[in-house]
């Protein structure tokens, strides 16, 4: 059977001729959906002349076949200018890092040695959002999600980590079937419609029990501050597990620089227990950033006619008894993305130009105002 593992794994066989590094650690073999035997991904190129680029096509689709793909069809892209430069920046930096490695006798090159300012250092412009809830299923993900790349869209430079050890679903939710890169220690985001993310997901087994993964947490989160080049950050949006527990307790101990994103649905009882997680915050001493009231109400496609499915008011009582305002109230209603065939599709990204995603854009500068 064909699965994404072993995709990349062929891949890894396919050099870029130019930049003579495998498609795979060049992040340039993306969207890559397997349909029983039959598979599409899109390969990027530095340019739109490039002069392999039949060549390159061919040899992806033969390493494939050669995997068992009865079909392999190559959508091709170009990168844009700025991921361009940072492909240029990070073959750069890696070829130093190599020239120090063989300076220091050999010794592996950290990730901590390179030139931008850890996440976690004081010098750090990185905002951190913590986006956080009462209960579970109110939309932490999709407003995560959502708000990241609504800040992209606004040019914002933007990371995500999907800190939810329990449920991650940040890379399903944006179409991420890529896992990032690893260099020697370094690890490279995965990139999704401007954002760069990592999600536990990437590095958990999918079965591990469950018990086990709490007191990996704390660990992982540290690595990916240490060893994931994320290089210069504006925001840093993390989701939380659900509730008030120990991991997220550990989360906010960790980031105390970090400010709260409150998701809560209309509904009164929702409103109560998000008081709760904004409670902690307050005395763990983050800055509350304001509240999103998710599922405010559903708008009948027909008639325009608003109902109040799940009561209303809940967010707008959490944010008086936090002291902080009402962001946002975003309405029910999944995205309507096309079919898992289009590269752009994603099950969880509302379009900039529908009404949803443009809630979404005001609630990105509401919070770049904030900062
Ligand atoms: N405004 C909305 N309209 C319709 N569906 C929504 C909306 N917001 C979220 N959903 C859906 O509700 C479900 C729960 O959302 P989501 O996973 O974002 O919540 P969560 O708080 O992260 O949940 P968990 O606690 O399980 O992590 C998902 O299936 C999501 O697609
Ligand atoms: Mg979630």
């Amino acid at each position: 059977m064909l699965t994404i593992e072993k995709i990349l794994e062929a891949l890894r066989q396919v050099e870029e001729p130019e930049l003579k590094h495998n498609l795979v650690k060049l992040n340039l073999a993306r969207n890559i959906r397997i349909f029983d035997d039959r598979i599409v991904l899109t390969l990027m190129f530095l340019s739109e002349q490039v002069a392999h680029r039949e060549e390159l096509v061919q040899a992806v689709k033969d390493t494939l076949k050669g995997i068992g793909a009865s079909e392999v069809e190559v959508e091709t892209d170009v990168l844009g200018e700025k991921e361009k430069e940072a492909l240029a920046e990070r073959i750069r930096q890696e070829h130093q890092a190599k020239v120090r490695s063989k300076r220091s006798g050999g010794r592996q090159a950290l990730a901590s040695e390179s030139d931008a300012p850890p996440l976690l250092s004081k010098e750090s412009k990185t905002q951190f959002i913590s986006v956080a809830s009462g209960k579970g299923g109110v939309g932490k993900s999709t407003v995560t999600v959502n708000l990241a790349v609504a800040l992209a869209r606004e040019g914002a430079r933007v990371g995500v980590i999907d800190a939810d050890i329990y449920g991650f679903s940040v890379p399903d939710m944006m179409g991420i079937h890529e896992r990032p890169t690893v260099v020697d220690k370094t690890i490279y985001p995965v990139e999704r419609f401007g954002v760069k993310v990592i999600s536990m997901g990437f590095f958990v087994e999918e079965n591990a029990p469950v018990i086990w993964r709490g007191p990996m947490l704390g660990k992982m989160l540290k690595n990916f501050f240490q060893e994931v080049e994320w290089g210069e950050l504006d925001y840093m949006i993390l989701d939380l597990p659900p509730g008030t527990g120990d991991v997220a307790l550990d989360v906010h101990q960790m980031l105390p620089q970090s400010k709260e994103l409150l998701v809560t649905t209309p509904h009164a009882t929702a409103a109560f227990v998000a008081a709760r997680a904004g409670a902690m915050a307050i005395h763990t001493e983050h800055e509350i950033l304001g509240v999103v009231e998710n599922m405010a109400w559903y708008e009948c496609s027909e008639c325009g006619h608003k109902e109040a499915v799940f009561g209303h008011g809940g967010g707008e009582k959490l944010a008086e008894e936090l002291n902080t305002d009402l962001l946002v109230q975003i309405p029910l209603g999944a995205p309507q993305n096309g079919t898992p065939e289009d590269p752009e599709y994603s099950p969880s990204i509302y379009k900039a130009d529908t009404a949803t995603g443009q809630r979404y854009l005001e609630l990105a500068r509401e919070v770049i105002k904030r900062n």
